[in-house]
């Protein structure tokens, strides 16, 4: 099977959303022990083996994928997080990743068949973000929204189609398989709101025109915001949307994690 163009892929968000239940995001404060989170740190920095010379600078964003493969990651996975899911949830991704620059912009995490031809009959089912280390104790949030888009994974860039024509990474990632909306409308986001988040919401939490435009928070509000916090598990559906907020906002310079993808099999 080959990974479908956006066109096939999001022409089957309805086929894909009649196999999932909307539920509430949310956080586990304080779920894991320091004893459990220490070994974590060390096992996901041993396997992210982040280059001496990786790049520290102004623009710093380093993952490693495949980490679902992992043996103590899977037995992570079974004691800490399958019991609060669905008995029939699989662990089907994702990384581990240092980041401090852009932040995350508007996105969902859908790792199913249509983006990843590995993921035959699987669909996406719910999103663990796992804070390991951050240089700040005034925790950044992660935000969730009240819109659902049933597409594959894709960046949500509502209002920036002229500007990411210009931009390398952008084209070089679209030509490998991540897919952008352009127009939540058009693309069948879900419960647009009538107005965008508010510009002051904008400016305290993301301020970021370049990298993440308020444009792309056009007819989007707020579920929920979590804190991004050693210990925490967030947990959210993975056709959800969602970003993070701008880590010098809270004076950190860099934050440490993993985000893990289940899915369910549809056939
Ligand atoms: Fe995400």
């Amino acid at each position: 099977m080959k990974r479908m163009t956006q066109e096939e892929a999001f022409a089957l968000n309805g086929y894909v959303e009649s196999f999932l239940d909307e539920e509430p995001s949310c956080v586990k404060e304080n779920y894991l022990d320091n004893d459990t989170l220490t070994k974590l740190i060390l096992d996901a920095t041993t396997f992210l083996d982040l280059p001496e010379d990786a790049n520290k600078g102004k623009w710093f964003w380093y993952r490693r994928g495949g980490i679902e493969k992992e043996k103590w990651l899977q037995k992570f996975s079974d004691e800490y997080v399958k019991p609060l899911l669905r008995d029939d949830a699989l662990l089907i991704g994702d990384t581990a990743f240092y980041i401090n620059y852009p932040p995350h912009d508007v996105h969902v995490d859908n790792r199913d068949y249509r983006g990843d031809p590995e993921k035959d009959g699987i669909v996406g089912y719910k999103s663990v973000v796992i804070p390991l280390e951050i240089d700040t104790t005034d925790c950044p949030y992660l935000f969730t929204a009240d819109q659902y888009f049933y597409g594959p994974s894709t960046r949500m860039r509502n209002g920036c189609e002229e500007l990411d024509k210009d931009n390398p990474e952008h084209q070089r990632q679209q030509e490998n398989g991540v897919y952008f909306s352009y127009d939540y409308a058009a693309d069948g986001v879900k419960y647009l709101a009538s107005t965008k988040i508010s510009k002051s919401y904008y400016e305290e939490y993301i301020d970021e025109p370049y990298f993440v435009p308020y444009s792309t928070f056009d007819k989007l509000s707020i579920e929920g915001a979590h804190r991004w916090k050693p210990g925490n598990l967030i947990i959210f559906d993975s056709s959800r949307i969602h970003w993070a907020e701008k880590l010098t906002k809270r004076g950190a310079t860099y934050k440490f994690g993993i985000s893990l993808n289940y899915g369910l099999k549809i056939k």
